[in-house]
């Protein structure tokens, strides 16, 4: 379908790449990072060998996904609940693997002209790392390319608790709380999301069927697309697999046809 094939795309990228419509790509995409466990498991190896090879992963999506001119892309790292549920080492582990991913990587969004930014009760994390990240989002922020969000302590339950506790303060602030007006916009206005449209394709890795608490709001329309392949065996390639997937289904937004309804309702935000 396609014969200029952006630069930096590798021979097997290319090849899905013709066969995508460019002026058809989503705006947003959102991944669930899933099977760093299962995958090291199945290499009788330590779970954060699993995590650490899904560094890799990351680096080769997000370059793969700038190439190509996706304008967001937002991966879900650590839900809250990860940080109850697993052993304090490995969570510490995480952690640490952030930090210098943030550390080594900034260079890189920067020479890919991403942005950074993050979503979830970031003051909840330790100390060092809310400087690091701190520091990568400043470091990125002139970039004016792909915006690349990190969901990190991120609940999609915790996201519309704070938008209706924000609601309510900014409400007292402006004239009291008998002014407060909530519609959808006004709480779409008020979740971590503010500045990104709402995905319009959600990838999940490793073969589970569920959205785990992560963006319930934003996802409400999305094409969601679930391969079976462990996340740290996940790269580029795949995401395209995943993007010809979404160009394959029509998309109706409870209408009748392609257009209909919220068609690229992204209410003018920050991607056009
Ligand atoms: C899910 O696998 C993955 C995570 C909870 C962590 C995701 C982290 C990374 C991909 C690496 C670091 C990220 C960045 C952005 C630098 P799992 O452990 O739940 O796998 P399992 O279900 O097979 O046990």
């Amino acid at each position: 379908m396609q014969d200029k094939v952006p630069a930096g795309l590798d021979r097997k990228e290319a090849e899905v790449y013709r066969r995508l419509d460019p002026q058809q790509l989503p705006k947003h995409i959102a991944i669930i990072m899933d099977g760093n466990g299962r995958w090291a498991k199945r290499r009788h190896m330590p779970r954060v060998a699993g995590h650490r090879a899904g560094v890799i992963a990351v680096r080769s999506t997000v370059e793969t996904a700038a190439r190509i001119h996706i304008k967001a892309l937002t991966l879900y790292a650590f839900s809250e609940e990860n940080w109850k549920k697993r052993p304090k080492s490995e969570v510490d582990f995480l952690m640490r693997l952030l930090s210098r991913y943030l550390q080594a990587e900034v260079s890189t969004l920067n020479k890919n002209n991403i942005r950074l930014e993050y979503i979830g009760r970031q003051h909840e994390l330790p100390e060092d790392v809310q400087q690091r990240m701190a520091w990568a989002r400043e470091a990125t922020s002139r970039n004016s390319g792909m915006v690349l969000t990190l969901a990190l302590n991120y609940s999609a339950r915790s996201e519309l608790v704070d938008a209706f506790r924000s609601m309510v303060n900014a409400a007292s602030q402006n004239g009291g709380i008998e002014h407060l007006k909530i519609d959808e916009d006004a709480v779409a206005r008020h979740l971590y999301t503010s500045y990104l449209p709402d995905p319009d394709l959600v990838v999940r890795t490793s073969g589970e069927m569920r959205l785990s608490n992560f963006l319930l709001w934003q996802l409400a329309y999305a094409e969601i697309y679930v391969t079976p392949t462990l996340w740290p065996d996940f790269r580029g390639l795949q995401l395209m697999e995943g993007i010809a997937e979404y160009q394959k289904r029509e998309r109706r937004y409870g209408g009748l046809n392609h257009g209909d309804g919220h068609a690229d309702s992204d209410h003018g935000k920050v991607h056009s």
